[in-house]
């Protein structure tokens, strides 16, 4: 049986309350955990301390949505995958559109931080997907194919279990429309070939991540290639949060 993971993505939001209301709730989460089953939030990495030690009594595991594509040096503003596992860090957003977009991320960086993660036993969470226009026009198998291949191909150790892989459709992110059961279903399929190029596909951990929410998550989790989800605005509210979780639990 496949790993499963649910993931709050909190971007740049939440506080030193929102980590202590997870850590006072943090007992709901884990009767919804199991050894299938994982839950992990990604605050800003100011606040990766202080969640580890609330949670440190907690299956909850902690991550960060960026580390530096080097090792350390003069790079003002960065924070290293060795200083994330040394204070506990578990998983690393790797990639995201919002990266990408609003910080030029590109393919050769996204492979160096995914080897800076695993180098250091984080995992990456590397994220892909389409935006509109590639959807709109029939093309989003082989623009996420390109984003899957260009990274794995500049990956030094890619090994399944040390790799996550999320599919985030750039057009359902933050936008309330969700992708269509059929539309991930088909594109998770398809990143599962692309990998089995790579590694033991069958093993994969692939999340779909836009606007999950409590409503949908059910459906979605229950989808044969869906592995668990990646949360951004519902992953700001424990309830909502929590409810996930357990679609995911109850999905197996
Ligand atoms: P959303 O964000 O759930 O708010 O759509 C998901 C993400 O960007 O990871």
């Amino acid at each position: 049986m496949r790993q499963s993971l649910v993931v709050g993505n909190w971007k740049l939001n939440g506080d030193q309350q929102l980590v202590e209301q997870f850590a006072k709730r943090s007992a709901e989460f884990d009767q919804q955990s199991s050894s299938n089953l994982e839950v992990a939030i990604c605050p800003p990495a100011v606040y990766l301390v202080s969640a580890v030690a609330q949670l440190s009594r907690s299956k909850i595991k902690v991550g960060v949505q960026n580390i530096a594509a080097q090792t350390n040096g003069a790079f003002t503003g960065e924070i290293s995958s060795e200083m994330v596992a040394e204070l506990g860090g578990r998983y690393a957003i790797i990639g995201h559109s919002e990266r990408r977009e609003l910080f030029f991320e590109n393919s050769q960086n996204i492979a160096e931080k995914i080897d800076q993660a695993i180098s250091q036993g984080i995992v990456p969470i590397f994220c892909c997907g389409e935006p509109l226009e590639v959807r709109e026009a029939g093309n989003q198998a082989g623009f996420v194919e390109q984003q899957l291949r260009q990274v794995f191909a500049a990956i030094s150790e890619l090994a399944v279990g040390k790799i996550v892989i999320a599919y985030e459709p750039i057009w359902a992110i933050g936008t309330g429309k969700t992708a269509s059961s059929g539309q991930v279903d088909e594109m998770h399929r398809h990143i599962r070939e692309v990998f089995s190029d790579y590694g033991d596909a069958e093993a994969l951990c692939i999340l779909y991540g836009g606007s999950v929410k409590p409503e949908n998550a059910l459906e979605l989790m229950s989808l044969q290639n869906v592995d668990g989800a990646l949360v951004g605005g519902a992953s700001l509210k424990v309830d909502d949060f929590l409810s996930i979780v357990s679609a995911a639990a109850s999905a197996g």
